[in-house]
């Protein structure tokens, strides 16, 4: 797969997020189906926004003891999924359970990434109430090996830190990077955020985008400004 735009579709109901996709009459973009929308309506949208041609990230976030992830994922194979995550603070027993329930019987899966830190998370809350004392950015780092030396293909991570995963991991593993935003577009709540096109030269694979397009007035024309600045 190559350079994409990966549309966050934080919405809570099928009705929602099919008026959005509706609006796409071209290019079907890549979607994100995270936890709100999973939750809310299980398995079924998942089948059905593949059934409308769409690729779709299965933004769960996995943690648990490796027998029952190992499980989980099997159960998300099915599902046709092209992406699905997991924390990579699970451990790499965790990580390489995951990738053996993913693996089909024809030797197929689904792409596998790793939330390393949640951007959530600062220095002093990982020191704090993890115990964590090495510096952030080395815990980043040391989180991306682990999942690359556990069979992983890649992790989601700032835009920011995506030349610094691929010097560590190689160019082949993959960088998935939200915190995206228009040069002349509202922030919101997001801290640390880079344009399409600087993702692009920084050498993000994939950007996450969500508000700047699904709240966009005209969210096709946000969508393909997104898909000229990044992927063209
Ligand atoms: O609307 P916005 O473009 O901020 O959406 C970004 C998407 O990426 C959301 O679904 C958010 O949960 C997700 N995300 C993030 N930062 C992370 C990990 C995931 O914004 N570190």
């Amino acid at each position: 797969m190559g350079k994409d735009v990966i549309v966050a579709c934080d919405f809570s109901s099928a009705e929602q997020v099919f008026s959005f996709l509706d609006q796409f009459t071209g290019r079907k973009p890549f979607v994100k189906i995270g936890m709100e929308l999973f939750y809310a309506e299980g398995p079924a949208i998942v089948r059905e926004i593949k059934k409308r041609g769409h690729k779709i990230f299965l933004d769960l976030k996995l943690h648990d003891i490796p027998n029952t992830v190992k499980k989980a994922m099997s159960v998300l194979s099915g599902l046709d999924v092209d992406i699905t995550n997991l924390h990579a603070g699970g451990t790499c027993r965790m990580m390489e359970a995951a990738i053996e329930g993913l693996t089909r019987p024809d030797g197929t899966r689904p792409l596998l990434i790793a939330v390393t830190q949640l951007t959530s998370t600062d220095q002093e809350s990982m020191e704090q109430d993890l115990l964590i004392r090495e510096p952030i950015d080395q815990v980043v780092m040391h989180y991306a090996a682990n999942a690359k030396k556990a069979g992983l293909d890649g992790v989601v991570c700032s835009p920011l830190e995506a030349g610094k995963v691929h010097d560590t991991c190689g160019a082949d593993f993959l960088t998935v990077t939200p915190g995206v935003r228009f040069a002349d577009g509202d922030i919101g709540d997001q801290k640390r955020v880079m344009t399409p096109a600087e993702a692009k030269r920084i050498g993000s694979d994939y950007i996450v985008v969500g508000r700047p397009i699904t709240a966009a007035e005209d969210p096709v024309a946000a969508y393909e400004r997104c898909v000229a600045e990044f992927c063209d």
